[in-house]
């Protein structure tokens, strides 16, 4: 069996789309699977979580399309196997469920062939393929998801892992309110080129946060970061990309000891973030719980 691990955005999202820094971490402990489940059958992909749906290899599912880059950059024929996926990982919530589906079946397809695949070219594949679900993807989900290493990301650089200086400890929680991220980016841009002048301000001064972050995170100021985050996430608001509930949630970590929190990835709903410490942790859990979160994820970034 393969597995690609889920995504939080700590800094810049939709800033990142528009070359600005960003910084994400992979969340290890909630995952995507894939794995061949049967051979000398035509070839197909059942989506387990999707009551069982079946996908063809010539079809338009962006997993169809998976299937054939992979295939093409191995440059194997199509083999007769069925491939079962599933994911912990809830889809349009923020936590990158497309590109950790994307890249667990390419790691199976990999090892059915028994050969092997650089890190580089299935992030390409996985990029391609985000392509297809949002349109104007900056690549930073792929990234930090195929590497599954905390990445200080930006556009058409190479890829920079980023190190903090103390364990960070998160809580994530989930709205449960599904939300594209195709839409909440078609609509910054919208922003953008409607308002240049109100727009690209913010986006920059997101840019300017990031880097901050990155200092303090190498630091292991998290007071600091977490002051960033807040900050962070209220230029995400003046973005349009919250939601009543994202700001609800936000509020009550503040208010029950969170250093920070802001929302995490396109927004508009999915999950949102904030950076606790070992004494505020449970209470934050908790209070998020009773403000509507539906889903909560208590997870430690190690020190690196
Ligand atoms: C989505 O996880 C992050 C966004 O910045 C979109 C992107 O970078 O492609 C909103």
């Amino acid at each position: 069996m393969s597995s690609a691990s889920a995504k939080i955005i700590l800094f810049g999202e939709h800033a990142v789309v528009y070359g600005q820094p960003a910084i994400a971490i992979p969340v290890s402990a909630i995952r995507a699977y894939a794995e061949v489940e049967a051979i000398d059958t035509p070839f197909q992909i059942v989506a387990r979580d999707l009551d069982n749906q079946i996908i063809t290899f010539d079809g338009d599912n962006p997993l169809s399309q998976v299937v054939r880059l992979t295939l093409e950059t191995l440059n194997q024929p199509i083999p007769d196997i069925s491939i079962a996926v599933r994911s912990d990982i809830p889809i349009a919530s923020g936590l990158g469920s497309g590109a950790a589906i994307s890249t667990a079946i390419i790691r199976e397809l990999v090892h059915y062939f028994g050969g092997s695949l650089a890190l580089e070219s299935i992030n390409d594949i996985v990029y391609e393929v985000e392509k297809i679900h949002h349109g104007t993807p900056s690549g930073i989900d792929n990234t930090v998801i195929v590497y599954e290493k905390p990445v200080y990301f930006m556009r058409d650089l190479p890829i920079k892992t980023i190190s903090n200086h103390v364990p960070l400890q998160v809580v994530i929680a989930d709205t449960g309110k599904a939300a594209l991220t195709r839409y909440s980016v078609g609509d910054v841009r919208k922003l953008y080129e409607d308002n240049p002048q109100k727009t690209k301000p913010t986006i920059e001064k997101i840019g300017q946060l990031t880097q901050e972050a990155r200092n303090a995170m190498q630091m292991g100021d998290t007071d600091e970061l977490g002051r960033l985050m807040t900050e962070n996430h209220a230029l995400l608001r003046d973005l349009t990309v919250s939601s009543p509930e994202l700001d609800v949630l936000v509020d009550t970590a503040l208010a029950y000891g969170a250093l920070g929190a802001k929302l995490s990835g396109g927004g508009r709903g999915g999950n949102m973030i904030a950076l606790v410490t070992d004494e505020s942790s449970k209470q934050v859990a908790k209070a998020l719980k009773s403000a509507g979160a539906v889903r909560i994820i208590e997870t430690i970034l190690e020190r690196t």
